[in-house]
């Protein structure tokens, strides 16, 4: 399973990237509009910066609606460097978009995928990933990781190369989630990829490991 982080910010993922678990990178209009980035140069530079530091995809969104001037953009976009994969919006523009850039050989990630047919048709567009957002359905009292079940097991029945991004993860159930149906990746947030290795019992382990420890210190030193 691949880990991606969903962020903007060059800190979170130098940090995540220093862990040695990380795969790629996804960011969003609304990640981005967190970071100090206020020319569309300043953003493909900060696109860069995220490409330099992660060796594996880099999602950035496309912003355009038809599918012409998506094309165009996920061709700038593209041009960032290698590693650059465009998000495209899932929609029916999107999906002509999609076709054709996979023609052209550019990646894309299909986004704000929230149903099994949605995914189904990305797939048959040539989708590199999707991005089922399962947190925005929990949110609205659907269950998120059904819609991921639901995706694996259409996928699961033909040969399509489309790898399924866990998108919009809220907690750590998600990942365990994600990786207990096999979904191909998680992309998670910082805060999230923190508590992946967390466990009080581990904590509290430590402790009484090192009090424990100091008592045959003193052990020592008295001999
Ligand atoms: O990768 C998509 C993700 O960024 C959406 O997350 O938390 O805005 O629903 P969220």
């Amino acid at each position: 399973m691949k880990f991606f982080i969903d962020t903007a910010s060059l800190k979170e993922i130098q940090e995540a990237h220093s862990l040695g678990v990380l795969d790629g990178v996804t960011t969003n209009p609304t990640l981005i509009a967190r970071e100090s980035i206020d020319t569309r140069d300043a953003f493909e530079k900060h696109i860069k910066m995220i490409c330099e530091i992660v060796d594996g995809p880099v999602s950035a969104e496309c912003v355009s609606s038809s599918a012409p001037d998506l094309i165009v953009e996920a061709r700038t976009l593209a041009a960032i460097d290698p590693h650059v994969v465009v998000k495209i919006p899932m929609t029916t523009e999107g999906m002509k978009a999609v076709r054709s850039l996979s023609e052209e050989g550019i990646k894309t990630n299909v986004t704000l995928v929230f149903s099994a047919l949605q995914g189904l048709m990305a797939a048959k567009a040539g989708a590199t990933y999707i991005s089922p957002f399962v947190g925005r359905l929990d949110d609205i009292g659907h269950e998120g990781m059904g819609l991921v079940e639901e995706i694996l097991d259409v996928f699961s029945n033909y040969l399509f190369e489309t790898e399924v991004i866990v998108a919009s993860i809220r907690s750590p159930l998600h990942v365990l989630e994600a990786a207990k149906m096999g979904a191909d990746i998680a992309t998670i947030p910082f805060k999230v990829i923190g508590q992946l290795a967390r466990h009080p019992l581990t904590d509290a382990g430590i402790q009484s490991f090192l009090d424990d420890w100091r008592k045959v210190e003193k052990d020592f030193s008295m001999k």
